[in-house]
């Protein structure tokens, strides 16, 4: 059932090609010039009066939901919160018949998420959920529901789930952007073309795994790990810590780049592994300078940039390349060398990879 694989977390992390092409198939416009959600079915009328959107979710999920921000705020500028489901549904949030939503959940059964839809439903939202689960609580609560369509995913640590969401969270944004006339209809197709490539550029990056490995191998018992990064690349940081952490038992931290010197600067001596993420061409030199910051601290600095990117090399101590891709759809493909990394660290250190301490897949109790 791994197929030939030795875990189910790296066999599902080599099916994101396919599960990224499956969560977008039938729903790009042949010309690309728009999204197609036959499932949804809101009329522009229905979502003329929404000024506010809540994405609500719980671990994994919540990290999509970051990058979910970025998507609605900047492509169909709507003012997006990102909430934990456990905080959302004991907060008194301020929702009403103006705001819509959004849930993300692989499972559709988590506990918490579910909780905070009720809630959202009964102050009067609009509500939808993204999900994987077919007929699951979740789906069948939501007034509206996108399927990611990743397939089962077995081992405990999300992987295809989270970028599959990622994927949807997209093309929600860019749906929304449409009904709304935010985008020049340009952008959306360079976007869309983005899409379509992303699949055959998540492939390439599984092609080459041999650095990951070694660096897992090498950096494999340290105490701590930070991961620091900017923009999209923030939340994606966030993804790769919490991967780190609930996998290979190492204490990981992801940081805002520009938030080090206020704080965990002090932590960053001689040897800690600092993974740097600079794909964002709008903050390059800004991470850039971070990277210089902990590197005169003689932090061991692996960083990762785009394709192309011949400054990065200069200033770290090892680099993986990310296929250049609209920065937008950067974080679908730079968390596929985090998960790597936490899958190799965690078979570095002997821990049970599939199913790691304390954890469970699905989490519906509170
Ligand atoms: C981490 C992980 C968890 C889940 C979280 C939400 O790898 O799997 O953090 O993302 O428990 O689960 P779902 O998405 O099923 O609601």
């Amino acid at each position: 059932e791994k197929g030939g694989y030795e875990h189910f977390m790296i066999k599902e992390i080599y099916e994101q090609p396919k599960a990224i092409r499956e969560t977008m198939s039938g729903r790009l416009a042949k010309d690309d010039s728009s999204i197609i959600f036959d499932e949804l079915k809101w009329t522009k009328d229905d979502l003329a009066n929404i000024n506010k959107i809540f994405i609500i979710a719980c671990g994994t999920a919540y990290h999509a939901g970051i990058v979910g921000k970025y998507y609605l705020e900047q492509l169909a500028r709507v003012p997006v919160e990102v909430d934990i489901a456990s905080e959302f549904r004991y907060r008194s949030p301020l929702v009403d018949e103006n705001t819509l939503t959004l849930v993300i959940s692989q499972s559709g059964e988590t506990s918490d998420t579910l909780a905070a839809l009720k809630e959202a439903k009964r102050l009067g939202a609009r509500t939808i959920a993204i999900t994987n689960v077919v007929g699951s609580s979740i789906a069948r609560e939501a007034d509206q529901v996108i399927y990611t369509w990743a397939g089962p995913e077995i081992a405990v640590a999300s992987t295809k789930a989270y970028t599959t969401q990622l994927v949807s969270v997209c093309m929600f944004a860019i749906y929304i952007a449409g009904m709304r006339g935010t985008l020049p209809v340009e952008t959306i197709k360079t976007l869309i073309r983005g899409l379509r490539e992303l699949p055959a550029q998540a492939h390439e990056l599984l092609e080459d795994v041999e650095p990951i490995k070694t660096f897992a191998q090498q950096y494999g018992f340290a105490e701590d790990v930070f991961f620091i990064g900017r923009s999209l690349d923030y939340a994606v940081a966030l993804e790769g810590a919490l991967k780190l952490k609930e996998i290979s038992y190492i204490h990981a931290e992801a940081y805002a780049a520009g938030e080090l010197k206020h704080g965990t600067l002090a932590l960053i001596v001689d040897g800690v592994p600092v993974i740097a993420l600079a794909t964002q061409h709008d903050v390059y030199e800004k991470t850039l300078s971070n990277i210089k910051e902990v590197k005169a601290r003689d932090a061991v600095v692996i960083g990762i940039g785009l394709k192309g990117d011949k400054q990065l090399v200069k200033y770290v101590d090892h680099t993986i390349y990310i296929p250049a891709t609209e920065k937008y759809l950067t974080p679908i493909l730079t968390v596929i060398p985090l998960q790597l990394l936490a899958y190799y660290a965690a078979v570095t250190r002997g821990c049970d990879v599939d199913k790691p301490r304390n954890l469970a897949k699905s989490v519906t109790v509170e």
